[in-house]
């Protein structure tokens, strides 16, 4: 080979080694593939850092799902589960739970048309027709801009009953 082709061969092995060098210079010494026991025996692998493991096992979940409120909101429970928003999560209208009612020590209530429609204003491109956890929704689609202007919906319509007032 003559040297015009091996000088810009020479310069990406250079680089290449320089690459090679800062990759083990910053990656950390614990960031590699590492057994994980499981329930099932310790066949699962994975591409992470070992000292984020506990990390990952003190982080708090944030959301505690509605068989959470059912003891202290019983009134709402009831109504929620007999209703078309059954498959509606508490905690989709009123923010994460953490460790409520100690911290926070209650949660949002939001009035607004905007929490609303979040699932139910008109879309032209979204069918109002699709699954939710297997089970068939149709959801009823109303226009922000024609249905009461103006008011907001729970002034009409009980949220924990999914019907008018
Ligand atoms: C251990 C009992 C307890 C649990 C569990 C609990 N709450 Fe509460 N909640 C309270 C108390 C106490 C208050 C403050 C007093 C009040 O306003 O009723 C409160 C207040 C609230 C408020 C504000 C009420 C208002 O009038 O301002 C909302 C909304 C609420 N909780 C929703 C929830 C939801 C949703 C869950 C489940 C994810 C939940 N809570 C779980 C006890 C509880
Ligand atoms: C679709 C949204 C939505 C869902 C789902 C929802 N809420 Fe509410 N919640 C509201 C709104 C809006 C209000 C205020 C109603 C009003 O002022 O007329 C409210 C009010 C409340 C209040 C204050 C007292 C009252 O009844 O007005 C509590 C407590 C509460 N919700 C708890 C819950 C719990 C517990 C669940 C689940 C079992 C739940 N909510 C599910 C939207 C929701
Ligand atoms: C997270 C999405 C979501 C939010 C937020 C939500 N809804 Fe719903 N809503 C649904 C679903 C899903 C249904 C059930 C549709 C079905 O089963 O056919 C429903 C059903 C209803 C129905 C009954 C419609 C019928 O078919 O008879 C009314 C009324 C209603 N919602 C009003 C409200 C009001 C008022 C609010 C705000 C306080 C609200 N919804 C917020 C998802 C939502
Ligand atoms: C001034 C009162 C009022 C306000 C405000 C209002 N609605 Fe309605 N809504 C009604 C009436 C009345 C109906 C018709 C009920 C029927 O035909 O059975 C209706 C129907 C609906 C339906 C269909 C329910 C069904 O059984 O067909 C949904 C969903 C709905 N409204 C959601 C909303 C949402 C979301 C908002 C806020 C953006 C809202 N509404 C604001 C009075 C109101």
């Amino acid at each position: 080979m003559k040297s015009h082709a091996l000088r810009p061969l020479f310069v990406v092995i250079v680089v290449l080694v320089i690459i090679l060098i800062f990759r083990t210079l910053i990656v950390p010494k614990d960031f590699g593939i590492h057994l994980r026991d499981t329930p099932f025996g310790s066949y699962i692998w994975g591409y992470y850092r070992k000292g984020d493991e506990d990390y990952w096992k003190a982080f708090k979940v944030k959301h505690q799902t509605m068989n959470y409120c059912k003891d202290c909101h019983s009134e709402q429970y009831k109504k929620i589960i007999n209703s078309k928003h059954a498959k509606v999560q508490c905690e989709n209208c009123h923010g994460p739970a953490v460790d409520h009612p100690e911290k926070p020590e209650k949660l949002n209530i939001d009035r607004n048309r905007e929490l609303c429609l979040r699932c139910h204003a008109y879309l032209p491109y979204r069918t109002a027709k699709y699954e939710l956890r297997g089970v068939p929704i149709t959801l009823k689609m109303q226009d922000p801009d024609a249905h009461n202007t103006g008011i907001e919906c729970v002034a009409c319509h009980s949220p924990h009953e999914a019907s008018l007032k």
